[in-house]
């Protein structure tokens, strides 16, 4: 059975101790057997979080990582910096990350297969723009991140990551997918899946949707039967994330 997951994506929001004093403010409402919870915070914030939620059930991710293990690449943080810290998992190729830092599929690929040698599950994001939903290339747009994103993985491998389908139109827009149009590119997600590794494989993979997600339509979204999950951006930051977490 695959995982049901609330991730939140913090993105680039709040000092160390405003992080602390969020985590404190949520940890006691998160509390959940259906679901994993997850924050996923800023480097600088990754330390505090991580001790406020210690002994919950919250795990604590990243929100980006570095392909390589060290050296010089000035700024950049690795997975086995992460990993000493206690970190659990980390988001790989966010449309933001793609769109302002130059992440390509290739560096998301690089990424993925680095976070899952050190054991930090990566929630890899996938998404169209709104030009390529008008133009009707969704689907095609989305096979081809999938495609080049998993480049090589087995299919144990395959099996560690969660994948997050994100329409870049329905981000921070308040504009959200209908859970029909959500539904219909997480089938397909999961149809590539199966063309690649089989559908055994496939089912075990853990399809979130992420945009614009809040407390009143996460029900909604988590029914369907291809969603397992949400990544949530702005509504993570409030408690109104409480009512996501309980929305399974
Ligand atoms: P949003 O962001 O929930 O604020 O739309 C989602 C995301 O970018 O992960």
């Amino acid at each position: 059975m695959r995982k049901k997951i609330a991730a939140g994506n913090w993105k680039m929001n709040k000092t160390p101790k405003e992080a602390a004093a969020l985590a404190e403010m949520l940890k006691p409402k998160m509390a959940n057997d259906k679901a994993e919870v997850i924050f996923c915070v800023p480097y600088v914030d990754l330390m505090p979080v991580i001790d406020t939620v210690k002994g919950s059930n919250i795990l604590v991710g990243a929100e980006n990582l570095y392909f390589e293990d060290k050296g010089a690449y000035t700024g950049e943080i690795s997975a086995p910096m992460l990993k000493e810290m206690g970190v659990n998992c980390v988001i790989i190729g966010h449309s933001e990350r793609r769109e302002y830092f130059n992440e390509t599929d290739e560096t998301v690929n690089k990424k993925i297969f680095k976070a899952l040698e050190y054991g930090l599950m990566p929630i890899f994001c996938c998404g169209e723009s709104l030009a390529e939903r008008e133009d009707n290339i969704t689907i095609e747009r989305i096979r081809i991140q999938i495609k080049r994103g998993m480049k090589g993985l087995s299919a144990e491998q395959a099996k560690q990551v969660v994948i997050a389908y994100e329409p870049i139109w329905a981000i921070g827009t308040g504009k959200v997918a209908t859970s029909e149009q959500a539904q219909e590119v997480c089938k397909a997600i999961r149809d590539v899946l199966a063309e690649i590794y089989g559908s055994e494989t496939a089912d075990e993979i853990s399809i979130l949707y992420g945009g614009s997600v809040n407390g009143g339509n996460a029900e909604e979204l988590f029914k369907m039967p291809d969603i397992d999950g949400g990544l949530v951006g702005g509504a993570s930051l409030k408690e109104d994330f409480e009512k996501i977490v309980k929305a399974f």
